[in-house]
């Protein structure tokens, strides 16, 4: 049974003005545009200024949600951004968010689930509203992938780029938003995919500390394609609504070649899914706002349509929510 009372209002997103194409990273390292295309979907992806911080481009795609949905954030009171690449250790994205938009009363909270970071903020929020402990929650997605990613190396330099999205969700009984949700995580294969200046192990296995995104292309794929299926079954096992009554499906866009893998061991109907993957590439927590928020400006979203989300990443970690669209 959905006990929800929390209600999606507003969506709104932001990507940086640079754009970086396929053929500027054939400059930059020893790769080509038919390459990337062809193994991961992308075609090019936006490049925050050196003096743009992910707090910046949650401060813009709030700003777009307003201007778009004649909104107000001044009574949120609670922020949740998610996000792996954060400006400090402290303080958070979202106090630096609260402050740049003058929110007076509220709470502010970071919470990092890579990739599957916005996901897990719906989920919060959700339970939060539900809960009554709050009644207006900004959740932002937003990444600044080009601070943690090192452009000579094209295994991974070809894959990232930055942005953020932002939704509201607020108190209401009547046009609850959110059908259900499956959280997952494999910590114990958490070297396959991560970023540290820190700490030279994980779970006892030894890393390369660069300071910057590395990964097991291979294994995140396998793993990717293997888990997500299961876990879309488990949102909606949970519901009376089966796979075939899902409108829209927005995966992470990690690769174009993931999403085919999951469409096609779910038999789900790839032109039903919504990416911002061409156009952006993978902007890790921000891909799914940024591909939600492009499906309800299209209007291709409608009222009453159900919206499977997955997020999956570093961690690893996994997230589903099923909702139905009620504004
Ligand atoms: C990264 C990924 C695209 C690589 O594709 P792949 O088919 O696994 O390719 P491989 O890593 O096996 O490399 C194949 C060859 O291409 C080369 N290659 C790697 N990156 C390249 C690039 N950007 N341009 C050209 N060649 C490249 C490799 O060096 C290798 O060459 P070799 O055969 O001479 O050794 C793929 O593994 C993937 O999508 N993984 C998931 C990554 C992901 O989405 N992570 C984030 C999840 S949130």
């Amino acid at each position: 049974m959905n006990n929800s009372r929390a209600q999606i209002t507003a969506v709104g997103s932001y990507v940086p003005e640079k754009i970086l194409t396929n053929e500027d990273l054939e400059r930059m390292v020893d790769t080509n545009d038919e390459w990337i295309i062809k193994r991961t979907g992308i075609k090019e992806r936006r490049m925050a200024s050196e003096q743009e911080f992910t707090s910046d481009i949650c401060v813009k795609a709030v700003e777009n949600l307003i201007e778009k949905n004649n909104k107000s954030v001044h009574d949120v009171d609670m922020i949740i951004v998610c996000t792996m690449t954060p400006d400090f250790k402290t303080p958070s994205v979202a106090a630096l968010v609260q402050a740049k938009l003058g929110i007076p009363h509220t709470g502010a909270i970071d919470l990092n689930a890579a990739c599957a970071g916005f996901t897990y903020g719906l989920h919060v929020a959700n339970g939060l509203v539900t809960a009554g402990l709050n009644k207006k929650v900004l959740v932002i997605g937003a990444e600044t992938m080009s601070k943690i990613t090192d452009f000579t190396d094209r295994t991974t330099c070809v894959l990232f780029g930055d942005g953020g999205g932002a939704v509201l969700v607020e108190y209401n009984e009547q046009y609850p938003s959110f059908l259900s949700s499956h959280l997952g995580s494999q910590g114990e294969l958490g070297k396959n995919l991560y970023c540290t200046d820190l700490s030279e192990s994980i779970n006892g296995e030894s890393l390369t500390t660069t300071g910057n995104i590395t990964q097991n292309g291979r294994e995140v794929y396998k793993w990717a394609v293997n888990t997500v299926p299961k876990g879309m079954l488990s949102v909606l096992e949970k519901t009376q609504i089966s796979l075939q009554e899902v409108d829209w499906f927005i995966p992470h866009s990690a690769n174009l070649r993931i999403i085919e893998s999951i469409c096609e061991r779910s038999q789900f109907p790839i032109e039903k899914t919504l990416k911002s993957l061409v156009e952006y590439g993978n902007t890790s927590a921000a891909t799914i706002p940024l591909a939600l928020d492009k499906g309800v400006t299209e209007g291709k979203i409608k009222r009453g349509d159900k919206i499977l989300l997955y997020g999956f990443g570093g961690g690893l970690t996994h997230a589903g929510v099923l909702l139905e669209w009620t504004v």
